[in-house]
């Protein structure tokens, strides 16, 4: 199968819960040929995003000019960036950057300081939660790269690393995972589940 058809939904594809299933399996199977987190990160945003141009409930619509979903993309540690691309550590940094990664949309903010109350994702990041926002303008701390956006759900990145001397597991946050909305509340619970899945994928089939 030529790799841009991974992004075109099959009949059987009805639910949110289906849709999230088959972009999952997709994405497993485009992740399978790299371990590289750029191919994998520029690949997992294309097919999400032209999935969800595909699907009913995200896509164009005849009543709007723009698809449901207007961005998908991710925002990744500045330490995993040239020239240092090493891994963040685990301790709270004040100074720490999140860059712009790889996305579909338009043009988006490339750096958000990682610090509480900063946005959407400086908060997803910090707090290594998923956070589903209704209305984005009703955020405190929100950054507008778009004026259209109307609601978010941002997804942290997080790994599992030993400590070389204390042979202690300790779970590290990369980056997060964003995908934004031209309607008021357009994110879910089926939501949650499937992009928390696919950012868990994300996460072990890359090496960081
Ligand atoms: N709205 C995000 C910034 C990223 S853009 O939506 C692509 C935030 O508040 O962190």
């Amino acid at each position: 199968m030529p790799h841009a058809d991974s992004s075109l939904l099959p009949d059987y594809v009805k639910t949110k819960r289906d849709f999230w299933e088959h972009v999952n399996l997709q994405a497993n199977g485009l992740m399978n040929d790299s371990l590289s987190w750029v191919t994998n990160l520029a690949n997992v945003s294309s097919l999400v995003y032209h999935s969800l141009m595909d699907f009913d409930q995200f896509g164009l619509q005849e009543r709007s000019p723009r698809p449901i979903v207007n961005w998908c993309g991710f925002y990744i540690d500045s330490c995993l960036f040239p020239p240092n691309s090493t891994l963040p550590t685990g301790v709270e940094d004040p100074n720490r950057i999140l860059t712009l990664g790889p996305f579909c949309g338009r043009p988006a903010c490339q750096l958000i300081k990682a610090k509480k109350g900063g946005g959407v994702c400086a908060d997803a990041y910090l707090s290594r939660e998923t956070l589903v926002v209704r209305d984005v303008d009703a955020y405190p701390g929100h950054i507008a790269c778009d004026g259209d956006t109307k609601s978010e759900i941002v997804i942290p990145i997080k790994i599992q690393i030993q400590d070389k001397d204390t042979q202690r597991t300790e779970e590290i946050v990369l980056g997060v995972m964003d995908l934004d909305s031209i309607v008021l509340g357009a994110f879910d619970e089926e939501d949650v589940n499937g992009l928390e899945q696919l950012v868990k994928s994300v996460s072990v089939s890359c090496k960081w």
